[in-house]
């Protein structure tokens, strides 16, 4: 398995470009299942997690194609895939294609809509019953679907091959339940309306994904989606927005390891409560026409406390990574995670590196130490596993990276886009 060594010292300095985001381009993929029609999706990232859609798309019959790139390309620039499902071949997405990757489980609620109904194998990591896809359930039965779950799969149906308007009223917010309610009413009978929806720009994206594809939405970027359902949808064409993730990380990287990074094409309105809170630890944020410019003097790190929450507010995605900044801090702060239950797997990992922080709960209390130091770290998720990076980056001494896979699943040319900044990072094989 593929390692990352990387001597960390080195400010980081120059232009990074950033990829388009992963986390959007999943589900306006999946989207491409509602129309007969080509959907043509600009700014696509070179993902794990992309090929592996890809797959399972094709498996209900898709046909992909992807745009040579031309003269005058930029090696970073993101591809133009063109998706066409003309025909739905297979309603069914085996546990072998979904197990790996939670969002491929999303595919449900365009294939009940279109179809009339939908076999999906249950997402990996579902041992403990129906509870992670019990909002999916719950709202698509308003919708009208009569579901079964049998043998690790979730049946759907649609009975009279439609699904009816209905009114889902989510008990939290979830990314996956919107998007996935979102979808599946642009094709029902009558109106939908979802209440307590996800506004994350990734919801936003894909709710003017399907507007462009002639589905009538009102409230996008609101917590109230109201959905008036046609009878079909067309293609469109639209952009993946960039990675606000990505974004934050880098950020964040540079604000470890000193340094003057312009983070090209990168929008701040998705993160802006990250980017304040980075202002706050002394780095500089500077807007600029093509992206974001962070700057950073020196090496002291100021420590604020974050509770981390929905957008608009600090993303569960940026957690680990900030408590790598923290762990460098000049004093004590406190991390809460609001989300997920078991988000704190990096600790141990951030731990060998010498940082010294103490779990209670939901919380981390993290106290900044002066120096890290290189060690070999192993990555257990994708926003952990790079929070190991840049922890790494800054460390003294050379920090060995193992299992990057997940890496691999989010961030594209990671070790490409950091060694043009000055950083001594390379990815070592087998
Ligand atoms: C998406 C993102 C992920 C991000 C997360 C929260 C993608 C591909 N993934 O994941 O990177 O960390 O949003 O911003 O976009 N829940 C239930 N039952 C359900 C559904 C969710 O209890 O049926 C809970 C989850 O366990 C979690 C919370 O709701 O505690 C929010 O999860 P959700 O927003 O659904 O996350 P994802 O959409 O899976």
């Amino acid at each position: 398995m593929d390692r990352i060594r990387l001597v960390g010292g080195n400010e980081l300095n120059g232009e990074l470009p950033i990829s388009g985001a992963k986390n959007a381009a999943l589900p306006l993929m999946i989207a491409s299942l509602l129309t007969k029609d080509p959907l043509v999706l600009n700014n696509v990232p070179r993902l794990a997690d992309v090929k592996q859609l890809e797959r399972i798309l094709e498996n209900h019959g898709v046909d992909i194609s992807v745009q040579g790139r031309r003269r005058g390309d930029d090696d970073m620039q993101g591809q133009r895939i063109t998706f066409t499902a003309h025909d739905i071949v297979d309603t069914c997405a085996p546990y072998e294609l979904v197990s790996t990757m939670r969002a491929s489980f999303w595919v449900i609620g365009p294939l009940l809509a279109r179809m009339g109904e939908a076999r999906v194998s249950m997402p990996g990591g579902c041992a403990i019953g129906t509870r992670p896809v019990d909002f999916y359930i719950d709202g698509l039965q308003q919708l009208g679907a009569e579901i079964e779950i049998d043998g690790g799969y979730v049946n759907a149906k649609a009975p009279g091959g439609r699904l009816k308007g209905g009114k889902v009223v989510l008990p939290r917010i979830s990314v996956g339940a919107t998007h996935v309610i979102m979808m599946a009413a642009t094709l029902a009978e009558g109106t939908s309306v979802i209440e307590n929806a996800a506004m994350e720009p990734e919801v936003t994206n894909l709710a003017e994904c399907l507007v462009e594809m002639g589905a009538k939405i009102e409230g996008v970027g609101t917590r109230t989606l109201t959905i008036q359902g046609v009878e079909a949808l067309h293609g469109a064409e639209v952009d993946v927005i960039p990675d606000r993730i990505e974004t934050g990380t880098y950020a964040m990287a540079v604000a470890m390891t000193g340094g003057n990074v312009l983070l090209k094409g990168a929008n701040a309105a998705h993160l802006q409560a990250a980017l304040d809170v980075l202002k706050e630890t002394g780095a500089e944020v500077i807007e600029e026409d093509d992206g974001i410019r962070i700057v950073k003097n020196g090496n002291a790190v100021k420590p604020i406390d974050v509770d981390v929450s929905e957008y608009p507010g600090f993303p569960t995605d940026l957690q680990a990574q900030y408590m790598a900044l923290m762990s460098r801090a000049d004093g004590t702060s406190t991390i809460r995670e609001t989300i997920f239950e078991n988000r704190f797997m990096h600790v141990s990992e951030l731990a060998r590196l010498g940082a010294h922080i103490d779990v209670e709960g939901q919380a981390a209390e993290v106290t900044g130490v002066e120096h890290l130091k290189g060690a070999q770290v192993m990555a257990t998720d994708l926003r952990a596993s790079v929070s190991l990076v840049i922890a790494g980056l800054a460390a003294e001494g050379e920090t060995i990276v193992n299992r990057i896979y997940h890496l691999d699943r989010g961030f594209e040319r990671l070790e490409d886009k950091l060694s043009r900044c000055g950083a001594k990072i390379e990815r070592v094989s087998g």
